[in-house]
């Protein structure tokens, strides 16, 4: 089956957004992450594989949150407890760009402003744990959790309440 053009633009709008409204900062030289898409055809370029909510949460998600649960219990002791927590919290943050190509039909500016507030704060905590800063991490993990329990209130009838 072709798939329709009005779909394609939708996609190439929608990863140009996602190029466009991340953090520039310190990307390393040789790499594209802003401006326009590197090729001309739309065929290529980000498509969302799992429409459903559901499985993207459970899946991408859910794990991701349960095992940032466990390493943010106590602050890590070595090198390896810094790298799970630098990589679950860069995970969720870099996931919640992903929900911006799952606009909901209604209220979708504050879908997007739920999912930027979680992507910021989980920014900021993969950078905390970046600079080994556990205290600076608890509280943006703190922040980030109740962004993501934001979304939960409004769009799941406060289900899925996530707590530190
Ligand atoms: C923009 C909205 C939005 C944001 C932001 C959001 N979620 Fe969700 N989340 C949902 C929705 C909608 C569901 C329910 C999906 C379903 O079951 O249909 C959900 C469900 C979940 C579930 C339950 C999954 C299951 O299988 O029972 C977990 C865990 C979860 N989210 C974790 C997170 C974490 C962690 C964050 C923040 C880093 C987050 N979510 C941010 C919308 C959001």
């Amino acid at each position: 089956m072709k798939t329709p053009v009005s779909v394609l633009v939708l996609s190439s709008l929608l990863a140009l957004t996602v190029w466009t409204t991340g953090d520039l900062s310190g990307s390393p030289a040789g790499y594209v992450v802003a401006g326009t898409p590197t090729t001309t055809n739309a065929a290529e370029g980000p498509e969302v594989v799992e429409d459903s909510m559901h499985e993207f949460m459970e899946y991408v998600f859910q794990p991701t949150y349960r095992r940032l649960k466990v390493t943010m219990a106590a602050e890590p002791v070595d090198n390896s407890g810094w790298k799970a927590l630098k990589s679950d919290s860069l995970i969720l943050a870099e996931s919640c760009n992903l929900l911006f190509a799952r606009l909901p039909e209604k209220n979708a500016d504050d879908w997007a402003r739920h999912a930027t507030a979680s992507r910021s704060e989980g920014s900021a905590l993969y950078q905390a744990a970046r600079g080994k800063d556990f205290v600076k991490a608890t509280s943006a993990y703190k922040r980030m959790l109740n962004n993501c329990n934001a979304c939960h209130r409004q769009f799941e009838n406060g289900k899925h309440i996530l707590v530190p």
